[in-house]
């Protein structure tokens, strides 16, 4: 039965909120494991529905697996003897692609359906299959099932025709057990990507150039035993830094590292947001009604302004006086959001690749339905900045990558119900 989300409108999120592993990290982190025959130790994972697919896949796999605690792990990856993840869990999580890299470089060999996720638009893997093919695997595609197949792989020189965090982790996942060395070049640079290579680097992988424009990998012969500790998640921290922009109230961000938040923490000052930055934390201070200015917001790859935020920043948006640009430079049709915004009155105009948003519109309180991930966060903050109720279907997107939405909004005093399929 589908549940939703039911929000009072004309709610200010106030107080403190520490923030969870970076999922973006996470799901890459697990499959990565399974590079190694030892054991492992994950921390500071989310409690998502992504990581929880992940860790019922690493035991088909035949990890075993200890949940140590709420958000640590153990693996031990001795007892993993199969290249083919099961096709029904795969299809639930679009970061199941990473099982192709880690896998192949296990056991030269992967049978995996084509990836599901979010509808952001097409989300090829070509670049994915360029980087397996330069280091020697045959790729084929049979109903649906990518076969990947490698005698011995041999690192390579692979130049990137795009940009890509997916492409990026999963060939650096295949090269690090090649033999000999991979160059990676117009790799993404994401902090995420540097958090996988860390983890590589602690069981005994040589990556280098990591959040540079390219990674080079020495392979090595095995990998051994290690502990590793999750990044912050900055999409969950800028999530809560532009409700508390949007909504008006004062919130402390905590255990986040600031400068991977940089371009976010940029934008919502432009637009009159009053910030302070800690060390680990970022304050968004209370701001009154009508403060905030429109401005153009582009979306690029790290260390640009994130295309995960830019619904969240649409949505903070409809408050400015004025009216605001938003272009989405990486995903081709990441503004299924829009329609479902409409609806609460707000006026946006889709021009390909640029929203124009007139700001300084009252919304109202709909009935929407989240279509992915980021979208469905992004109407929890217009239901709590609009007049009247809003109720939320598809709350199963909204959970593959935050926690306890509902939970975790309430401890910044604001009430969110959830409940059964209506
Ligand atoms: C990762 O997706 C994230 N997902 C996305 O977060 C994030 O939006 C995206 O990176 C960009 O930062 C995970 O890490 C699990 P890409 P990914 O490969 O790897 C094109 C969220 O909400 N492309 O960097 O799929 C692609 O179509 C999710 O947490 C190719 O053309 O993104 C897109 O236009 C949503 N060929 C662009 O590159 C390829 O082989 C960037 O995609 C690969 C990608």
């Amino acid at each position: 039965m589908q549940q939703c989300l039911r929000i009072c409108g004309k709610q200010k999120t106030q107080g403190s909120i520490r923030i969870n592993g970076a999922k973006n990290s996470a799901v890459a982190v697990l499959p990565a494991a399974l590079l190694t025959e030892k054991t492992v130790k994950v921390e500071n994972l989310p409690s998502i529905t992504d990581i929880y697919r992940l860790t019922d896949i690493l035991s088909v796999l035949g990890a075993k697996v200890s949940i140590l605690s709420e958000t640590s792990l153990g693996l031990d990856l001795s007892g993993v003897d199969s290249f083919c993840p099961p096709p029904g869990l795969v299809n639930q999580l679009r970061a199941s692609y990473y099982l192709m890299g880690s896998l192949l470089g296990r056991f030269g060999r992967v049978d995996i359906p084509m990836p599901g996720g979010c509808d952001l638009g097409p989300r090829p893997i070509d670049q994915h299959i360029k980087g397996f093919s330069a280091l020697g695997a045959d790729v084929e595609l049979e109903h649906g099932v990518m076969k990947l197949q490698a005698r011995k792989l041999k690192g390579a020189h692979i130049y990137l025709d795009i940009v890509s965090v997916g492409a990026t982790i999963n060939i650096m996942l295949a090269a690090v057990l090649a033999e000999g060395k991979t160059i990676i070049e117009n790799v993404a640079k994401e902090p995420e990507i540097v958090d996988v290579a860390n983890f590589l680097n602690a069981m005994g992988a040589r990556v280098r150039g990591a959040g540079t424009d390219v990674i080079r990998i020495q392979g090595v012969k095995e990998l051994g035993s290690a502990e590793h500790i999750v990044i912050p998640d900055r999409i969950e921290a800028g999530t809560f830094m532009i409700a508390a922009a949007a909504t008006g109230g004062e919130v402390l961000v905590k255990d986040v590292i600031p400068k991977h938040l940089d371009a976010v923490i940029a934008k919502l000052k432009e637009v009159g947001v009053g910030l302070d930055i800690g060390l680990d934390w970022v304050l968004v201070k209370e701001s009154g009604p009508g403060c905030l200015l429109s401005s153009d917001v582009k979306t690029f790859p790290y260390p640009g302004f994130p295309t995960d935020l830019q619904p969240h920043m649409m949505v903070l948006l409809t408050r400015s006086q004025g009216t605001s640009l938003i272009t989405e430079n990486v995903f081709e049709r990441r503004f299924r959001h829009i329609d479902e915004l409409k609806k609460m009155g707000a006026r946006i105009k889709l021009e390909g690749r640029s929203a124009m948003i007139e700001g300084g519109h009252e919304l109202t309180g709909a009935n929407l339905q989240a279509m992915d991930l980021r979208g469905g966060a992004s109407f929890v903050i217009a239901a709590l900045i609009s007049e009247g109720e809003t109720l939320i279907q598809g709350v199963e997107h909204i959970d593959r990558g935050y926690e306890k939405i509902e939970d975790r909004f309430a401890s910044l005093g604001v009430r969110i119900e959830r409940i059964g399929g209506i």
